[in-house]
């Protein structure tokens, strides 16, 4: 071929132009993303998660809860997640520089979760019941049970655990059993109880806010 240099230099080129582009582009958007100060209280945010949290973060990712929850409130107006009460506040990119993997996901079969930790129903009891009996607290959902994340014990001859789970009857393992959450669900719950996205950064909410419509009728 007469121009198999110029064809391949040319192919070499546009391919590696456009990756550069992709990746310097999100680079010098996100790239640099940092905590803010809170000029009143001094507070940096986003907060990191504390260690236990953080182990659950793992345990979020092995379990494949991603599958079904996304992680990412919606601006007004790119869909109504501020109206389901997912959010205070849609989601801005620097919510994310302390995970080390994102789990933006894209399949809402469950609702979102990256608020979860401020709803006011949502304490360590609700998580535990939810992740051990999901029916107990939304009868008909498909959100799979998670009982391996939980031993059974007799309490017969020991002193009941602290740390047992209060379940309706139906839901209980019977008379004489307790059931009490392992290392990896007190992990994940701390995650969960550590999803909240409540601050809202000065510089991003003006970045965010849509623009104005125009006014109807105006010269
Ligand atoms: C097969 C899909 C599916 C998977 C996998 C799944 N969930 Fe769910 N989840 C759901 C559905 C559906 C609901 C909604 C329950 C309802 O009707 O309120 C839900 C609800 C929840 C809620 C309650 C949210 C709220 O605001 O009421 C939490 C917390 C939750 N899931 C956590 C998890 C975690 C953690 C995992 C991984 C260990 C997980 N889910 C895996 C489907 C799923």
């Amino acid at each position: 071929m007469k121009n198999g240099l110029a064809l391949f230099l040319g192919v070499f080129a546009t391919l590696a132009l456009s990756w550069a582009g992709l990746l310097l582009t999100a680079h010098r958007q996100l790239g640099s993303l940092s905590q803010f100060k809170d000029p009143v209280d001094d507070v940096l945010h986003p907060q990191p998660l504390s260690g236990l949290a953080d182990q659950g973060r793992l345990v979020y990712q092995d379990l494949g809860c991603v599958t079904c929850h996304t992680q990412q409130v919606r601006q007004e107006g790119s869909g109504g997640d501020l109206a389901r009460k997912w959010g205070e506040r849609g989601s801005y990119a620097r919510d994310y520089i302390r995970d080390t993997t994102v789990f933006i996901g894209q399949s809402r079969i469950g609702p979102d979760l990256r608020n979860v930790g401020a709803r006011t129903y949502a304490d360590a009891d609700f998580f535990y019941s939810i992740l051990y009996a999901p029916q107990s607290k939304a009868p008909g959902t498909n959100m799979p049970a998670h009982t391996f994340l939980f031993d059974v014990h007799p309490v017969a001859g020991r002193q009941p655990s602290a740390h047992a789970l209060t379940l309706p009857s139906k839901f209980a393992p019977g008379a004489g059993l307790e059931v009490v959450p392992t290392r990896r669900a007190e992990a994940l719950v701390a995650y969960l109880l550590g999803l909240k996205d409540t601050y809202d950064y000065p510089i991003e909410r003006s970045r965010n806010t849509p623009a104005e419509k125009p006014k109807e009728g105006g010269h």
